[in-house]
Parts: C-alpha cells; sequence; structure tokens
C-alpha cells in the first residue's frame, strides 16, 4: 500500500520526460496515484503537446489528459469541469508553469518591458491563483496544493532576472492562498527547488553556470534531481504534512543555507570544470 493509494490528483506543467512535474507524476504513481495532467495546447490544431505529455504518461496508466492554457480563465474552468466529470472529487493538484518572454528575461530586469512584466506574472504567478481557486471547489478538507519556486524568488541570482520577482510573488501567493484555503483544511505550499536542466531553464541564461555554482557552494556538492523535488512534493501532497501550511521547503542540497562560498573555493579549485 503506498502513500498515496486511493489517492486522485491533477499535475499541470508536464511539457516533456525533463519536466520536474514528470519527476513528481513518476513520485506519485509509484506510491499508488491515479493522476490526470494538463498541458499547453498546440496553437496549430497539431497534436504534438499532447504526444509528447504521452511519452511521460503511459508509464503511469494516466487516462485524464486535457489542454489548459493557464491565460484564459474559460480554459481554467474548462479544464476543471471535465477533471469534476471524470473525478469527482481531487485530493491534490501540482501547479508547475512559468514563463516570461525572451527577451524580458535574459535582459537586466531594468530593461523589462511592462508587457514582458505582466506576461510573465499572468503565466507564473496569477495562474497559481486561479488554478488554485478552481481545483479547491472539488477538494475535501485534507487536500493538498503545491507550486514549484525558485531561490531566485528570496535573493538575486544573476541571470534569474524578471522570474525572480515572479517567484517572489509567487511565494508569497503561496502564504495567502494557505491563509485562505486553511480554514476548510486544504493546505498550500511551494517547494524551492535547485537548478534542474528542463525546456523553462533554458530560457535563463547562464543556466550551465547556474548549475556549476550551486553544486559548488551546496553544502552537499551536487545538485537535485526531478525525482527528489517529487519526493518532496509527495510529503507536501501528502498526509505526512497534515499541519503544514504556507511553507517553502527548499530542496536544493543545502544552497539557501549558505552566507559564504562555504566549499565552493575548494571545489573549484580542485575541480575547475565543474564550475560548467
Ligand atoms: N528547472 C529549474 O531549474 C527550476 C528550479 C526551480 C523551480 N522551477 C519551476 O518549476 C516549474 C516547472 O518548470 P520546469 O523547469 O519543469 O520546466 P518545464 O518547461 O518542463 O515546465 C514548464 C511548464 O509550464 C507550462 N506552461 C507555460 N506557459 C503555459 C500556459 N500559458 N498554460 C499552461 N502551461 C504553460 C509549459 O507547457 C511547461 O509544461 C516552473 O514553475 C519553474 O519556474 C524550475
Amino acid at each position: 500500500m503506498g502513500l498515496f493509494t486511493g489517492k486522485k490528483g491533477i499535475i499541470m506543467g508536464v511539457v516533456n520526460e525533463f519536466s520536474i512535474a514528470a519527476g513528481i507524476a513518476k513520485t506519485l504513481h509509484a506510491e499508488g496515484a491515479t493522476l490526470g495532467l494538463s498541458h499547453l495546447p498546440d496553437k496549430d490544431g497539431r497534436d504534438r503537446m499532447a504526444k509528447r505529455v504521452q511519452r511521460v504518461s503511459d508509464p503511469l496508466d494516466v487516462t485524464f489528459i486535457k489542454p489548459c492554457d493557464v491565460t484564459l480563465d474559460g480554459d481554467i474552468q474548462r479544464f476543471f469541469e471535465e477533471v469534476k466529470e471524470h473525478f469527482g472529487s481531487i485530493d491534490f493538484l501540482v501547479h508547475s508553469i512559468a514563463f516570461a518572454p525572451l527577451d524580458d528575461i535574459r535582459c537586466p530586469t531594468l530593461e523589462a518591458t511592462r508587457e514582458g512584466f505582466k506576461v510573465a506574472m499572468d503565466i507564473s504567478v496569477y495562474s497559481f491563483i486561479a488554478v488554485a481557486r478552481e481545483a479547491s471547489k472539488l477538494m475535501a478538507p485534507g487536500s493538498s496544493i503545491v507550486t514549484l519556486s525558485y531561490f531566485g524568488g528570496e535573493k538575486v541570482i544573476g541571470g534569474y532576472n524578471l522570474m525572480g520577482v515572479c517567484k517572489s510573488a509567487l511565494e508569497m501567493s503561496t502564504r495567502y492562498l494557505a491563509h485562505d484555503l486553511g480554514p476548510r483544511h486544504i493546505r498550500v505550499n511551494a517547494v524551492s527547488s535547485g537548478p534542474i536542466r528542463t525546456m523553462a531553464a533554458s530560457a535563463v541564461g547562464d543556466f550551465s553556470d547556474m548549475l556549476g555554482l550551486n553544486a559548488a557552494v551546496a553544502p552537499m556538492g551536487r545538485n537535485v534531481s526531478s525525482e527528489e523535488v517529487g519526493k518532496a512534493a509527495a510529503y507536501l501532497l501528502s498526509d505526512l504534512s497534515s499541519a503544514t501550511t504556507g511553507e517553502i521547503l527548499h530542496v536544493d542540497c543545502g544552497y539557501h543555507i549558505m552566507g559564504s562560498p562555504g566549499h565552493a573555493i575548494k571545489r573549484l579549485t580542485e575541480n575547475p570544470a565543474s564550475a560548467h
């Protein structure tokens, strides 16, 4: 019997096998969860997105896979109506979605445009509020919601730029949603993951340097995997975290505790190639 035997929920944000959401899906499936997935709709009417997602979902016995563009209220409402029809109620929701226009994240924050800011905040922050609202209508007391954040929302990380501003707002939204949904005994938390090579991460300039630096500075001397993020998400989505809400759980091999380079200078001197 797994931690999620008899539980069902939705994971939003799988685009391919490298997605953090795919790592979470794998972990929850292994613990017995019944999963439904959403994906970004194809603009050209072809089924490329659905097919990509199917490579992840097939081994996990997922039968509910529907498109949902989180910039559209109508799409979100239609999606959760379909969730209700298929599942009745749900026990958990994972929001693993972010986007910023390339020109607005690759430039200094000082140069970000009003339009780029609005798009980034809409998709990376407001969407969390919007999907939490709809999902919570299908949730009983004891249910749980998790989103994905990054340390660049707490401290300045060169190259993360506008997305850092979004993550800061996302983390505060997590706390306010936890406040709103607490009386209904629905918990809301975030996993702050260390850097992982994914499609979204490729938008961040100097990402290889970020990986190298993170591994060098982190007390554990390495980076995290999406499966490890999956295990932390499983804790927050399960009854094991029954008294935890509004929490930002760091899964970054300890990087966030550091106030100095720590072991990095020694590590990088001994193995300079590991910096990239
Ligand atoms: N990869 C990292 O290093 C890292 C670290 C910490 C946090 N995160 C966060 O994890 C989450 C997942 O990102 P990932 O790294 O797995 O990358 P990913 O590219 O696999 O996932 C991003 C997802 O956002 C979806 N998305 C974008 N715009 C959308 C829209 N309008 N409607 C619906 N879906 C939309 C994409 O389709 C994709 O599934 C993001 O919030 C990201 O900021 C990533």
